[in-house]
C-alpha cells in the first residue's frame, strides 16, 4: 500500500517560477500594506485598489509556469499518496499535474460574491467594481484575508493527521492558523523540510533541506529512491 504523503506548501515553492513571494526582500508586503489589500476593511475602504492588486496577480500567474519542484511533486504520485495543502493561490501544483491539492488561502483563478458561504466561480479575466454574480451581488476575489476564518483548516487537520510522511517546502510558517498544522503531524511521521533561508529551526526534521526547491525536490526524490531500493 502508497504511503501518505502531505505536503505544506508556501510562497517559495513557486518563487523559481518567477512569483513573488511575500516576506522575502522585494516581497510582495514590502511593497504593499497588507492591511490596504490583504483585508475586509481595505475592500470596503478602496475595493479598485484591492481588485486591481489581484488583477495584477492573475495576470502574471498566467504568463508563468510551473517549475521542476511542482513536477516533481506531481511525479511522486506514482509511488505514494500525495495530498498537497497549499498556502498559494496560484495554480501551478495542478498544472504542474498534481491531483489532491486543498488551497488553505483560496485561489486567483476564482471570485465570490460578498455575500458570506458564497460559492466561488472560475475566473480567468480582470474583476472589476461593478462585476455581480447573477443575483446583482458584488463579487470579491476568492482570497482568505486577514481577519478572515480559513474554511479549509478543518479538512486540512484530517489530512494531516493521517500522514505517514510530511514535507514542508517554501513556507516561512509565520501565517496562523496555517503553520500550526505542524502540530497535528502524527507520532512517528517522517518530517522533510526544504527551504534555502527558513528563520525556524525545526528540530525535529528528519531532513533539513536548506536549499531552492528544485534542487530540494531532487535531493529528496534521491533520498526516497535510496529508501525505497
Ligand atoms: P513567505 O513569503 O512568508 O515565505 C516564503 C518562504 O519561501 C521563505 O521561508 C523563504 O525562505 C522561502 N523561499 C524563498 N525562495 C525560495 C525558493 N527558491 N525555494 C524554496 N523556498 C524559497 O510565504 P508563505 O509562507 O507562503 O497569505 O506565506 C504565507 C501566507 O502569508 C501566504 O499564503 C499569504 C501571506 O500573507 C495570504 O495572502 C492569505
Amino acid at each position: 500500500m502508497k504511503k501518505n504523503l502531505v505536503v505544506l506548501s508556501g510562497a517559495g515553492i513557486s518563487a523559481e517560477s518567477g512569483v513573488r513571494t511575500f516576506r522575502d526582500s522585494n516581497g510582495l508586503w514590502e511593497n504593499h500594506r497588507v492591511e490596504d489589500v490583504a483585508s475586509p476593511e481595505g475592500f470596503e475602504r478602496n475595493p479598485q485598489l484591492v481588485v486591481d492588486f489581484y488583477n495584477e496577480r492573475r495576470r502574471q500567474l498566467n504568463a508563468v509556469q510551473p517549475n521542476d519542484a511542482h513536477r516533481l511533486l506531481a511525479e511522486l504520485e506514482q509511488d505514494f499518496n500525495v495530498r498537497i495543502i497549499t498556502q498559494n493561490v496560484d495554480d501551478l501544483h495542478e498544472r504542474a499535474g498534481s491531483s489532491n491539492v486543498l488551497h488553505l488561502h483560496g485561489e486567483l483563478k476564482k471570485v465570490r460574491s460578498v455575500l458570506p458561504g458564497s460559492e466561488p466561480i472560475e475566473w480567468n479575466l480582470d474583476l472589476n467594481v461593478g462585476d455581480t454574480d447573477s443575483q446583482g451581488i458584488q463579487l470579491r476575489p476568492h482570497i482568505v484575508w486577514f481577519g478572515e476564518e480559513v474554511p479549509e483548516m478543518a479538512a486540512a487537520e484530517k489530512i494531516v493527521e493521517l500522514a505517514d510522511m510530511f514535507l514542508v517546502i517554501g513556507t516561512s510558517l509565520q501565517v496562523y492558523p496555517a503553520a500550526g498544522l505542524l502540530h497535528n503531524i502524527p507520532g512517528g511521521c517522517e518530517l522533510f523540510v526544504i527551504d534555502p533561508h527558513l528563520k525556524l529551526n525545526i528540530t525535529n526534521a528528519d531532513n533539513f533541506y536548506r536549499t531552492t526547491a528544485t534542487e530540494g525536490m531532487r535531493l529528496l526524490l534521491q533520498g526516497l529512491r535510496k529508501i525505497s531500493n
